[in-house]
Protein backbone atom coordinates (compact mmCIF):
# COMPACT_ATOMS: atom_id res chain seq x y z
CA UNK A 1 0.00 0.00 0.00
CA UNK A 2 1.31 3.45 -0.37
CA UNK A 3 1.20 3.93 3.28
CA UNK A 4 3.67 0.91 3.92
CA UNK A 5 5.50 2.76 0.85
CA UNK A 6 6.07 6.04 2.43
CA UNK A 7 7.03 4.56 5.89
CA UNK A 8 10.26 6.43 6.39
CA UNK A 9 11.10 5.16 9.68
CA UNK A 10 15.02 4.85 9.48
CA UNK A 11 15.30 7.90 7.84
CA UNK A 12 18.76 9.56 9.08
CA UNK A 13 19.94 5.96 10.42
CA UNK A 14 23.21 4.74 8.73
CA UNK A 15 23.16 1.05 7.80
CA UNK A 16 26.36 -1.10 6.82
CA UNK A 17 25.52 -4.82 5.96
CA UNK A 18 27.85 -7.32 4.17
CA UNK A 19 26.70 -10.32 1.93
CA UNK A 20 27.88 -12.56 -0.37
CA UNK A 21 30.45 -15.06 -0.25
CA UNK A 22 34.40 -14.44 -0.24
CA UNK A 23 36.86 -15.43 -2.60
CA UNK A 24 40.29 -16.93 -1.47
CA UNK A 25 42.58 -17.75 -4.18
CA UNK A 26 45.33 -20.13 -4.65
CA UNK A 27 46.59 -19.67 -7.61
CA UNK A 28 45.58 -16.68 -10.43
CA UNK A 29 42.98 -19.18 -11.84
CA UNK A 30 41.29 -20.97 -9.01
CA UNK A 31 40.06 -20.38 -5.60
CA UNK A 32 38.20 -21.06 -2.64
CA UNK A 33 34.49 -19.86 -1.92
CA UNK A 34 30.82 -21.08 -0.37
CA UNK A 35 27.30 -21.52 -1.88
CA UNK A 36 26.08 -17.80 -0.24
CA UNK A 37 24.29 -16.36 -3.52
CA UNK A 38 24.08 -12.68 -1.52
CA UNK A 39 20.49 -12.64 -1.57
CA UNK A 40 19.41 -12.24 1.37
CA UNK A 41 22.28 -10.04 2.20
CA UNK A 42 20.55 -7.14 -1.14
CA UNK A 43 17.24 -8.32 0.29
CA UNK A 44 18.06 -6.61 3.74
CA UNK A 45 19.88 -3.64 1.80
CA UNK A 46 17.07 -3.18 -0.14
CA UNK A 47 14.28 -3.10 2.69
CA UNK A 48 16.39 -1.02 4.62
CA UNK A 49 16.56 1.45 1.87
CA UNK A 50 13.04 1.16 1.33
CA UNK A 51 12.54 2.36 4.97
CA UNK A 52 14.77 5.60 4.39
CA UNK A 53 18.09 4.62 5.73
CA UNK A 54 21.54 5.28 4.03
CA UNK A 55 22.76 1.99 3.35
CA UNK A 56 26.44 1.06 2.37
CA UNK A 57 26.67 -2.75 1.39
CA UNK A 58 30.16 -4.48 1.24
CA UNK A 59 29.59 -7.33 -0.82
CA UNK A 60 31.56 -10.80 -2.06
CA UNK A 61 31.24 -11.69 -5.93
CA UNK A 62 27.37 -12.63 -6.54
CA UNK A 63 25.26 -12.56 -9.44
CA UNK A 64 22.65 -10.42 -8.10
CA UNK A 65 22.46 -6.77 -8.71
CA UNK A 66 22.61 -3.69 -6.36
CA UNK A 67 19.56 -1.69 -5.39
CA UNK A 68 19.28 1.88 -6.15
CA UNK A 69 20.31 4.40 -4.03
CA UNK A 70 22.79 1.58 -1.97
CA UNK A 71 26.65 2.38 -1.96
CA UNK A 72 28.25 -0.84 -3.21
CA UNK A 73 31.50 -2.13 -2.02
CA UNK A 74 32.59 -5.15 -4.24
CA UNK A 75 35.23 -7.19 -2.44
CA UNK A 76 36.72 -10.33 -2.95
CA UNK A 77 38.47 -11.99 -0.17
CA UNK A 78 37.26 -12.37 3.38
CA UNK A 79 40.65 -9.55 4.34
CA UNK A 80 39.27 -7.06 1.82
CA UNK A 81 35.79 -7.45 3.75
CA UNK A 82 37.33 -6.95 6.93
CA UNK A 83 39.11 -3.92 6.03
CA UNK A 84 36.42 -2.35 4.18
CA UNK A 85 33.78 -3.04 7.40
CA UNK A 86 36.18 -1.56 10.09
CA UNK A 87 36.75 1.25 7.61
CA UNK A 88 32.92 2.13 7.68
CA UNK A 89 31.82 0.55 10.90
CA UNK A 90 32.88 3.57 13.18
CA UNK A 91 29.62 5.92 12.39
CA UNK A 92 26.81 3.82 11.59
CA UNK A 93 23.91 2.85 13.81
CA UNK A 94 22.75 -0.59 13.01
CA UNK A 95 25.24 -3.39 11.30
CA UNK A 96 24.07 -6.29 9.77
CA UNK A 97 26.70 -9.24 8.78
CA UNK A 98 24.75 -11.35 6.23
CA UNK A 99 28.06 -12.65 4.78
CA UNK A 100 29.14 -15.72 4.30
CA UNK A 101 33.03 -15.60 4.77
CA UNK A 102 35.43 -18.19 4.49
CA UNK A 103 36.82 -19.43 7.67
CA UNK A 104 39.79 -20.58 6.17
CA UNK A 105 42.14 -19.39 3.37
CA UNK A 106 45.18 -20.70 1.81
CA UNK A 107 48.27 -20.60 3.94
CA UNK A 108 50.24 -19.74 0.36
CA UNK A 109 48.67 -17.99 -2.98
CA UNK A 110 50.52 -18.89 -5.93
CA UNK A 111 51.95 -16.34 -8.92
CA UNK A 112 51.34 -18.84 -11.36
CA UNK A 113 49.52 -21.70 -12.09
CA UNK A 114 50.14 -24.69 -10.02
CA UNK A 115 50.58 -27.45 -12.65
CA UNK A 116 49.49 -30.79 -12.01
CA UNK A 117 51.61 -33.32 -10.71
CA UNK A 118 51.53 -37.17 -9.93
CA UNK A 119 49.48 -38.21 -6.74
CA UNK A 120 47.60 -36.03 -4.28
CA UNK A 121 47.68 -32.37 -3.70
CA UNK A 122 48.16 -30.49 -0.51
CA UNK A 123 46.98 -27.21 0.18
CA UNK A 124 47.40 -25.78 3.89
CA UNK A 125 44.90 -23.58 4.96
CA UNK A 126 45.24 -20.55 7.51
CA UNK A 127 42.41 -19.04 9.36
CA UNK A 128 40.95 -15.70 8.40
CA UNK A 129 40.21 -13.01 10.51
CA UNK A 130 36.26 -13.44 12.35
CA UNK A 131 35.07 -10.00 11.24
CA UNK A 132 32.22 -9.74 13.24
CA UNK A 133 34.04 -10.95 16.26
CA UNK A 134 36.38 -7.40 15.84
CA UNK A 135 33.10 -5.48 15.11
CA UNK A 136 31.84 -6.56 18.56
CA UNK A 137 34.77 -6.18 20.11
CA UNK A 138 34.84 -2.23 19.43
CA UNK A 139 30.74 -2.01 19.43
CA UNK A 140 29.76 1.28 20.46
CA UNK A 141 26.68 2.67 19.58
CA UNK A 142 26.01 0.01 16.70
CA UNK A 143 23.25 -2.19 16.96
CA UNK A 144 25.34 -5.62 15.98
CA UNK A 145 23.44 -8.05 14.36
CA UNK A 146 24.71 -11.48 12.72
CA UNK A 147 23.51 -14.45 11.12
CA UNK A 148 24.49 -18.18 11.81
CA UNK A 149 24.29 -21.17 9.67
CA UNK A 150 24.01 -24.29 11.40
CA UNK A 151 22.79 -27.69 10.19
CA UNK A 152 22.76 -29.06 13.98
CA UNK A 153 22.10 -28.06 17.63
CA UNK A 154 21.01 -24.66 15.88
CA UNK A 155 19.79 -23.03 19.19
CA UNK A 156 23.00 -23.92 20.98
CA UNK A 157 25.15 -23.11 18.35
CA UNK A 158 23.57 -19.56 17.60
CA UNK A 159 23.23 -18.49 21.00
CA UNK A 160 27.29 -19.66 21.47
CA UNK A 161 27.42 -16.68 18.46
CA UNK A 162 25.14 -14.26 20.02
CA UNK A 163 27.50 -13.87 23.32
CA UNK A 164 30.52 -15.14 21.60
CA UNK A 165 30.69 -12.04 19.49
CA UNK A 166 29.32 -9.63 21.56
CA UNK A 167 26.37 -9.13 19.03
CA UNK A 168 22.55 -7.62 20.13
CA UNK A 169 21.11 -10.24 17.77
CA UNK A 170 21.50 -13.42 15.73
CA UNK A 171 19.46 -14.61 12.79
CA UNK A 172 19.63 -17.91 13.01
CA UNK A 173 19.44 -19.99 9.72
CA UNK A 174 18.60 -23.68 9.25
CA UNK A 175 20.63 -24.61 6.24
CA UNK A 176 20.20 -28.56 6.29
CA UNK A 177 16.87 -28.03 5.25
CA UNK A 178 15.88 -28.19 1.75
CA UNK A 179 14.14 -24.90 -0.38
CA UNK A 180 15.64 -22.39 1.92
CA UNK A 181 18.97 -20.75 2.99
CA UNK A 182 21.79 -21.27 0.33
CA UNK A 183 20.65 -20.58 -3.56
CA UNK A 184 17.21 -20.04 -2.02
CA UNK A 185 14.38 -17.37 -2.67
CA UNK A 186 13.19 -18.40 0.66
CA UNK A 187 13.97 -18.61 3.73
CA UNK A 188 12.80 -19.45 7.43
CA UNK A 189 14.73 -17.48 10.35
CA UNK A 190 14.78 -17.27 14.00
CA UNK A 191 15.82 -13.77 15.47
CA UNK A 192 17.38 -13.74 18.79
CA UNK A 193 18.13 -10.75 20.87
CA UNK A 194 20.40 -10.33 23.90
CA UNK A 195 17.79 -9.70 26.26
CA UNK A 196 16.49 -12.79 25.14
CA UNK A 197 13.52 -11.89 22.83
CA UNK A 198 13.05 -14.19 19.96
CA UNK A 199 11.09 -14.17 16.95
CA UNK A 200 10.69 -17.15 14.38
CA UNK A 201 9.85 -16.03 11.04
CA UNK A 202 8.32 -18.91 8.83
CA UNK A 203 9.17 -19.24 5.37
CA UNK A 204 8.74 -16.66 3.10
CA UNK A 205 10.67 -15.22 0.15
CA UNK A 206 14.02 -13.30 1.48
CA UNK A 207 12.67 -10.11 0.74
CA UNK A 208 9.30 -10.61 2.95
CA UNK A 209 12.11 -12.14 5.73
CA UNK A 210 14.24 -9.22 5.50
CA UNK A 211 11.77 -6.73 5.75
CA UNK A 212 10.34 -8.42 8.77
CA UNK A 213 14.29 -8.84 9.99
CA UNK A 214 14.57 -4.89 10.01
CA UNK A 215 11.27 -4.14 11.70
CA UNK A 216 12.04 -6.24 14.17
CA UNK A 217 15.77 -4.24 14.76
CA UNK A 218 14.10 -1.08 14.48
CA UNK A 219 11.88 -1.46 17.29
CA UNK A 220 14.87 -2.51 19.54
CA UNK A 221 17.17 0.04 17.91
CA UNK A 222 14.03 1.98 19.70
CA UNK A 223 14.13 0.56 22.84
CA UNK A 224 17.92 1.00 23.33
CA UNK A 225 17.40 4.68 22.39
CA UNK A 226 14.66 5.79 24.42
N1 LIG B 1 31.77 -14.19 10.23
C1 LIG B 1 32.69 -13.16 10.04
N2 LIG B 1 34.01 -13.45 9.75
C2 LIG B 1 34.43 -14.73 9.64
C3 LIG B 1 33.50 -15.79 9.83
C4 LIG B 1 32.17 -15.47 10.13
O1 LIG B 1 32.32 -11.99 10.14
N3 LIG B 1 35.71 -14.97 9.34
C5 LIG B 1 30.39 -13.84 10.57
C6 LIG B 1 29.38 -14.20 9.51
O2 LIG B 1 29.21 -13.13 8.60
C7 LIG B 1 28.10 -14.41 10.34
C8 LIG B 1 28.64 -14.91 11.67
O3 LIG B 1 30.02 -14.54 11.72
O4 LIG B 1 27.40 -13.22 10.57
C9 LIG B 1 28.52 -16.39 11.90
O5 LIG B 1 29.08 -17.09 10.83
P1 LIG B 1 29.10 -18.68 10.87
O6 LIG B 1 29.86 -19.20 9.70
O7 LIG B 1 27.70 -19.18 11.11
O8 LIG B 1 29.90 -18.95 12.24
P2 LIG B 1 31.42 -19.02 12.60
O9 LIG B 1 31.64 -18.08 13.75
O10 LIG B 1 32.30 -18.82 11.41
O11 LIG B 1 31.59 -20.48 13.18
P3 LIG B 1 31.42 -21.90 12.40
O12 LIG B 1 31.50 -21.66 10.92
O13 LIG B 1 32.53 -22.73 12.93
O14 LIG B 1 30.05 -22.41 12.82
CA1 LIG C 1 32.01 -19.97 9.42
Amino acid sequence: TRQQQSDQRLKGKKVLISAGPTREPIDPVRFFTNHSSGKMGYSLAEAAENLGAEVHLVSGPVDVTAPRNVQLYSVETAEEMYKKMTELYDDMDIVIKAAAVADYRPLQTFDQKLKKQAGALQIEMERTKDILQALGERKKQQYLVGFAAETNDIRKYGLGKLEKKNLDAIIINDVSQEGIGFHSNDNEVTIITKHGKEKTIPKLPKKEIAKEILQLIDEEVRKKFN
